[in-house]
């Protein structure tokens, strides 16, 4: 690993410099007075909110509260790491980035990262003479090989398709043998007799990381014969288990993605855009890892996997559930969409079209249902002891859920999966509860539920820190779960996205007690009021649970701060 980056040095660059130049370079910017405006390239928005401070040299966004220097920018909007961030800001200004650490190490770091480009560059350029080869004569083959697939010459070009020819030495005559094998497209033959190309009469598909560069190869035999398919060994540029194919080209054409569909080949990936469908990625044949997920949900909040609906499928399905529970954090969304028998998403795109392809998409099975199907199976839920066994199988793969709405909402159906009463029996219950309750004065979160179910559009205009501390849970599990369906965009009817959770009752009861909500001469006066009166105490809760942590345990550093803030905020 290369050594820290001295701070000075960060400073210095920041210094140096220019936020708006940064940022119109990538999102152009209008002057109106001092500052810089556009609009939110990190949420969608219609009129600019995005403001840009030459002054101050941040950027703040009014509408979604992004904010931060000119290399938080980069990170954020070109999805990279600090370093490389900083070496990206470093390189527009022509510095270069010292490194801190022992100065003995700092020639061999300098010569590992040297060894490390010319890898990427000879891929780089085995991907230009691969694709040239499609233009010649020997590859005509290959060129007649994806039409016959239906690939053609823009998506060719998109996805930088190639053909290696069939000679055992097209590369190695070209290219200096040794750095051919260390980045794999070259095997030394044994006893040392001389070097031939890794490889042959193959389609070639350049892997790309996220920043465009070629990391390795997909090579598929043309006829019959051989490995269907080769790839580039793991070498020092190339970690199959992190990488995804097709990434790149994906965030070429959006860099935020509604959602990501995982598949496995590199031919599903090409055929899925060859038909529109330009949101997907394959793991190269290997099973779905953690690091994939992680990944991904950089980018897109939703994952759809697809997988074959037989045996192998479905354990290779669970596993990637397994995978995805710790790192489902609040409004990120997983579903499997499952294959017919016989069937990859390449023949299936080509049979029937985007069109239904893309409902196989929207309908595919959210991560919950598959849940508690696949645990159910073979269980009578009318029985106790099969109630406990769900209840036992279940506990430890909620736990591995991070807190949040979702996880209360998957317990809450557990429970309700799992309770001691039977279903029906609850249901009768509760009617009958409701028969002779007398009526419940609306709390404040009674109100705010009502407003928003009749006015949905109000939902956009709650301060996101009051939103987010919602979400977080401080005004109890209701409104975090209202909260989270909103969020989601599900507020057209509130009703309906609250259908199986704990809450369908009580939403029903929010609006049909407080009917006199849905004629009010000005709603957004009535929100305001009732935020103010909730923050209020939202901040009141929070400051008695700090103080009660700081009389037994104590506080933290940002406890501590936060204690500071919210008694301010109370006496201003
Ligand atoms: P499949 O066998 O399902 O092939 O392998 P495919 O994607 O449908 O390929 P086509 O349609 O016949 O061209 C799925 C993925 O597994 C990896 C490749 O990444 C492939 O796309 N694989 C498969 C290999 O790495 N080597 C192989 O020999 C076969
Ligand atoms: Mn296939």
């Amino acid at each position: 690993m290369a050594g820290r980056i001295p701070q000075a040095f960060i400073e210095e660059l920041l210094g140096r410099a220019d936020i708006v130049e940064v940022i119109n370079a990538r999102v152009p910017l209008k002057k109106t007075g001092r500052n810089f405006v556009a609009r939110c390239p990190f949420h969608d928005e219609k009129t600019p909110s995005f403001t840009v401070s030459p002054l101050k040299q941040f950027y703040y966004c009014f509408g979604c509260g992004a904010t931060g220097s000119a290399i938080g920018f980069l990170m954020e909007h070109e999805h990279l790491s600090f370093p490389e961030a900083v070496e990206t800001l470093a390189a527009h200004y022509g510095l270069a980035v010292p490194r801190e650490g022992n100065t003995a190490a700092e020639p061999q770091e300098d010569q590992k990262r040297r060894r490390l480009e010319s890898l990427l560059r000879l891929n780089q350029e085995a991907a230009i003479f691969y694709a040239s080869q499609l233009r010649q004569e020997e590859g005509r083959g290959a060129v007649s090989y994806l039409r016959q697939r239906g690939v053609d010459g823009q998506t060719a070009k998109r996805f930088g398709l190639g053909y290696a020819p069939a000679a055992w030495q097209s590369l190695c005559t070209r290219f200096e043998p040794g750095l051919l094998v260390e980045v794999g497209l070259a095997v030394e033959q044994e006893g040392g007799g001389g070097y031939y190309d890794r490889f042959r009469d193959r389609i070639m598909f350049p892997i790309r990381n996220r920043r465009g560069q070629v990391i390795g190869f997909g090579g598929r035999a043309l006829g019959e014969g051989g490995p269907k398919y080769l790839n580039s060994p793991e070498t020092p540029v190339f970690h199959k288990g992190r990488e995804v194919y097709g990434l790149y080209e994906l965030l070429e054409t959006s860099g935020r993605p509604v959602r990501i569909l995982v598949v496995e080949g590199y031919m599903d990936v090409i055929a899925l855009a060859q038909q529109g469908i330009d949101y997907s990625v394959g793991t190269l044949g290997t099973a779905v890892t953690p690091e994939h997920l992680q990944l991904l949900f950089r980018y897109s909040d939703s994952l759809i996997f697809c997988f074959d609906g037989d045996a192998a499928g479905r354990k290779a399905a669970w596993r990637a559930l397994e995978s995805a529970l710790p790192q489902l954090k609040e409004g990120r969304k997983a579903a499997f969409l499952w294959l017919p028998e016989g069937e990859d998403p390449d023949s299936l795109v080509r049979s029937e079209g985007a069109e239904a392809f893309g409902k196989r998409v929207q309908g595919a099975e959210p991560l919950s249902e598959y849940f508690f199907r696949v645990l159910g199976e073979g269980l009578d839920l009318s029985r106790m002891e099969d109630r406990a066994d769900l209840l036992k199988k279940a506990s430890p793969f909620l736990g591995k859920l991070p807190q949040g709405a979702f996880r209360a909402m998957m317990q809450a159906r557990l429970k309700e999966l799992a309770g001691n009463v039977g279903v029906e029996k609850k249901r009768w219950q509760s009617s009958r509860k409701l028969q002779r309750a007398p009526l419940r004065r609306p709390s404040l979160e009674d109100r705010l539920v009502a407003l928003l179910a009749h006015y949905p559009d109000l939902y956009e205009r709650l301060p996101a820190t009051f939103r987010q501390a919602i979400l977080d849970g401080h005004c109890g599990e209701f409104m975090a779960v209202v909260f989270s369906v909103m969020d989601e965009g599900r507020e057209e009817c509130l009703e309906d996205g609250l259908r199986n959770t704990p809450y369908h009752q009580r939403i029903r009861e929010c609006c049909s007690n407080q009917l006199e909500l849905q004629s009010l001469q000005d709603p957004g006066d009535e929100l305001l009021a009732i935020v103010s009166a909730m923050e209020k105490k939202v901040c009141q809760r929070r400051l008695e649970s700090l103080a009660r942590k700081a009389d037994s345990v104590g506080l933290s550093r940002e406890e501590k701060e936060e204690l500071r803030r919210l008694m301010q905020a109370k006496h201003a």
